[in-house]
């Protein structure tokens, strides 16, 4: 089958690999249609390492990933030949601790697509399981249903920071991320959503959603804990996410948020150490949680987007073929041509 193989950092080529064999229960095979180009593709592929995870062996990038059922092992039943399926890219061991808790985000054996070892879905061809598998309802498209990846993300987020009606809430970047979870944000019932970006077409772009309960902050040209607070009457919101991942927006989390709030941190921090201060964590009580991807949230999000709730589609700008891959990382890394999400259709 043709993929497009990460060799080593900004070098990816295509190539005929072999197709992947089925050797397991509950097996499926997926003929990859859509593909999204995320954010930790691109540092792969930029810097040939993330976080811990360094690419010592040719690797097939792509996680967010939507497909049709080609071909299943005896014994499968969930799904049949010809399905169209959203693909959530990590199998537990549903045996562990966190397995049986249901916190299988936490499994210590968790396989993932697209990190070190595990090949991912910029390919024709992909195996899964028939219940890490979601059928796309009738009108929803592969595009659509690749996104499903980053708004499971929103998803947890939004669960994890107990996100109640009427809530204020501040969202500090509005990237993919960072717009998901707006809305699932809005959808949760938030009247008042602060949101920030440096990047001002990202602030037009968020105010299509609901714009009068969204306050846009524009952080290059205004102090966003200042405004936040100034428009907060200096009490701060209920809920805070971190969506940016940068020194800035994790240290002013915990600060614009009321007393006995909670800050969600989705970021992921390219530092050891995060920078909060140390009275708003005990004076002013503020729960600090971080997410670390999703559990049983792709059948949430694949029903908010077919009851429009969430619209995944504005936030496709870019659109490459599979022979493409590259370029679609490039500009992703680079954050260039106001790219917000690149798909790679296959
Ligand atoms: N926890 C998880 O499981 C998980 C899953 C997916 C992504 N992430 C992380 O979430 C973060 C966001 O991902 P994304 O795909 O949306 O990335 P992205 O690059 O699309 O979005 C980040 C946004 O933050 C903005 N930004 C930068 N500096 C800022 C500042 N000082 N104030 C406000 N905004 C600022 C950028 O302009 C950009 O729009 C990344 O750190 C990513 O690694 C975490
Ligand atoms: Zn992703
Ligand atoms: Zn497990």
């Amino acid at each position: 089958m043709k993929a497009a193989v990460l060799i080593e950092a900004k070098n990816v080529v295509i190539q005929d690999v072999p197709e992947p064999v089925m050797s397991k229960p509950n097996q499926v095979k997926v003929r990859v249609k859509s593909v999204g180009v995320c954010g930790s593709d691109a540092h792969f592929y930029q810097d040939g390492r993330l976080a811990d995870w360094v690419v010592e062996n040719p690797l097939i990038l792509g996680h967010e990933c939507a497909g049709e059922v080609v071909e299943v092992v005896p014994g499968v039943n969930r799904v049949t030949v010809g399905d169209r399926v959203a693909v959530e890219p990590g199998i537990p061991c549903r045996k562990c601790e966190w397995c049986k808790r249901g916190e299988y985000h936490l499994c210590p054996e968790m396989v993932f697509m697209a990190v070190p070892g595990v090949n991912g879905a910029f390919a024709e061809y992909v195996l899964s399981e028939e219940d890490f598998l979601f059928p796309l309802p009738e009108k929803m498209t592969f595009e659509e249903g690749a996104l499903m990846e980053p708004l499971a993300v929103a998803v947890e987020a939004t669960k994890l920071a107990e996100i109640f009606l009427g809530d204020s809430v501040a969202i500090l970047g509005a990237g993919t991320i960072g717009i998901l979870c707006l809305q699932t944000a809005l959808a949760a019932g938030a009247t008042k959503v602060f949101i920030s970006d440096i990047n001002p077409l990202k602030l037009d772009f968020v105010k299509r959603f609901s714009p009068d309960r969204i306050v846009t902050i524009d952080a290059t040209q205004t102090n966003t804990q200042e405004e936040i607070l100034k428009n907060t009457q200096g009490r701060g919101v209920d809920k805070t996410l971190e969506t940016a991942g940068t020194f800035e927006t994790f240290r002013i989390s915990p600060s614009v948020t009321r007393r006995g709030g909670r800050v969600t941190l989705v970021g992921i921090p390219p530092f050891q150490e995060y920078p909060f201060r140390a009275s708003d964590l005990f004076d002013r009580t503020v729960t600090i949680n971080a997410v670390y991807r999703y559990a049983n949230d792709y059948p949430i999000a694949i029903r908010l987007a077919d009851k429009g709730l969430v619209d995944v589609k504005p936030i496709i700008t870019h659109r490459f073929s599979l022979d493409d891959v590259k370029r679609g990382l490039e500009i992703t890394a680079n954050r260039s041509d106001n790219v917000i999400k690149g798909i790679v259709n296959v």
